[in-house]
């Protein structure tokens, strides 16, 4: 039997849910699911000072130790890797993975798919993505990027509600739910399916044009716009945290 390697990471369970979803279709194969967890776990909630305090590690994609992840097979046909992006990077925890050989070994020259859950800003952080997995040799066929449709300004303002409070509720009882929608999330078998005939054919070269003809991936070009210009300055900015350090743990260099 064919076997599907799926790893993911999701702090308040958002990313497993939508994974959870694509996997549906595949009922029946056998899939060994990996959650990777770091080893000092990230707060959730977050209090304003941690949020901001990850920042210039994440953008200048800095490696923390994970907890030993677990494969139970020596090969896969098919990697599905879930994350998010964070200060438009990979989220720690995914830089991380990629550090980790034999996760690098099970990828190379294997397909792989990306099922990435963002607020609205995703493009530079699977630029980066894109780079560790042809670094490692594998084959990314799909990218599957989820996000909060609402108005970018609005989004920030839930997102920043949900995450120091944990609650994805509405901020006051009037602003909009944060994150990616219930619908979206739902949705998301739709995409499972598509996938699993690609599986099933071994073929992925139409995967990604089928996806795409969903019609449930959309890019705003302002967003893209606002990203490109932003990550620019991220960069500039978190080298020079890093060099003057934010906080007296970090003067000290730890
Ligand atoms: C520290 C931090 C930074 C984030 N930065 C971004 C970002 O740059 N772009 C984006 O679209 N979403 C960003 N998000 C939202 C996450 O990508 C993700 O959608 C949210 O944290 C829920 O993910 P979960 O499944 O891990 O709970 C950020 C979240 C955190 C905690």
């Amino acid at each position: 039997m064919k076997k599907i390697l799926v790893v993911s990471f999701s702090q308040s369970g958002q990313l497993t849910q939508i994974v959870n979803n694509f996997l549906i279709p595949f009922k029946g194969a056998d899939i060994d699911w990996v959650k990777i967890e770091p080893k000092d776990p990230f707060p959730f909630p977050w209090s304003n000072e941690e949020f901001y305090n990850v920042f210039p590690e994440t953008v200048l994609e800095e490696s923390i130790q994970l907890n030993p992840p677990n494969f139970k097979h020596q090969e896969y046909d098919l990697i599905i890797l879930g994350y998010q992006p964070w200060y438009l990077s990979p989220s720690m925890t995914t830089t991380a993975l990629f550090e980790n050989e034999k996760f690098c070994s099970l990828i190379n020259n294997k397909p792989i798919i990306t099922i990435i859950g963002s607020r609205n800003m995703w493009l530079n952080a699977q630029e980066s993505v894109k780079l560790f997995i042809k670094k490692a040799g594998g084959n990314l066929v799909a990218n599957i990027p989820l996000a909060d449709k609402t108005m970018n300004l609005i989004s920030a303002i839930t997102i920043l509600h949900w995450m120091s409070t944990g609650k994805k509720d509405r901020k006051w009882g009037i602003f909009p739910l944060p994150g990616i929608s219930e619908k979206d999330i739902n949705e998301t078998f739709l995409f499972g399916e598509i996938a699993v005939k690609a599986f099933n054919k071994n073929s992925y070269d139409e995967l990604q044009d089928n996806i795409v003809k969903l019609n449930k991936i959309s890019i705003n070009t302002s967003i893209m716009f606002i990203e490109s210009r932003a990550k620019k300055l991220f960069r500039i900015w978190a080298k020079t945290i890093k060099k003057k350090g934010t906080t007296p743990k970090k003067e000290l260099g730890g």
